[in-house]
């Protein structure tokens, strides 16, 4: 099992994943802009013996937001997204950045679930973030 950042050659199985977990996909071209132009975008790539396994995409400044993260359908509940998501964290922590916020659907129970596992606390709700449903906004502090 490894942990690295993405390369553009990852963009085809990252797009792939989206459109089976949230079928729609962020796109080729946004990940390609995120990827080569966006100085504040970085994806994660989780892998394990038989290749990729999931990714999480985040956007980091002063403050770090999550765009996008996801394991293989096959691959859920084998803890890689737990590992995935404490390696970013671990990362931001030394780089002195204090808090991650993230959107998640109203409807996902399991990836609420997790969040809260992982330290998440709910802070707000965005209404029809999603066009016809609303998020939850969840923040963690860092450092804590
Ligand atoms: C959310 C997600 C990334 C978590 O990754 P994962 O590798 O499955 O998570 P882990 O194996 O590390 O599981 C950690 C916890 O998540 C929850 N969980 C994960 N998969 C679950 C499942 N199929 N059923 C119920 N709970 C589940 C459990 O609370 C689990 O803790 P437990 O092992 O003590 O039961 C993954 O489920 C996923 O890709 N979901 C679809 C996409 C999505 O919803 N992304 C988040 C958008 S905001």
């Amino acid at each position: 099992m490894q942990i690295r950042r993405a390369k553009l050659d990852d963009i085809i199985d990252i797009v792939k994943l989206e459109h089976t977990v949230f079928q729609e996909s962020l796109g080729e071209t946004f990940l390609y802009d995120e990827l080569s132009l966006n100085p504040f975008a970085r994806i994660y790539i989780i892998e394990d013996e038989d290749g990729f396994a999931g990714f999480i995409g985040v956007r980091v400044d002063d403050q770090a937001e999550m765009m996008n993260f996801a394991v293989i359908k096959e691959k859920q509940h084998r803890g890689y997204g737990t590992r995935l998501l404490q390696h970013v964290l671990n990362e931001l922590r030394l780089e002195g950045i204090n808090q991650l916020s993230l959107e998640v659907r109203k409807s996902n129970m399991i990836a609420q679930t997790f969040y809260e596992k992982m330290g998440f606390v709910k802070s707000h709700i965005r209404k029809d973030y999603y066009k016809t449903e609303d998020a939850i906004v969840y923040i963690k502090e860092v450092t804590s």
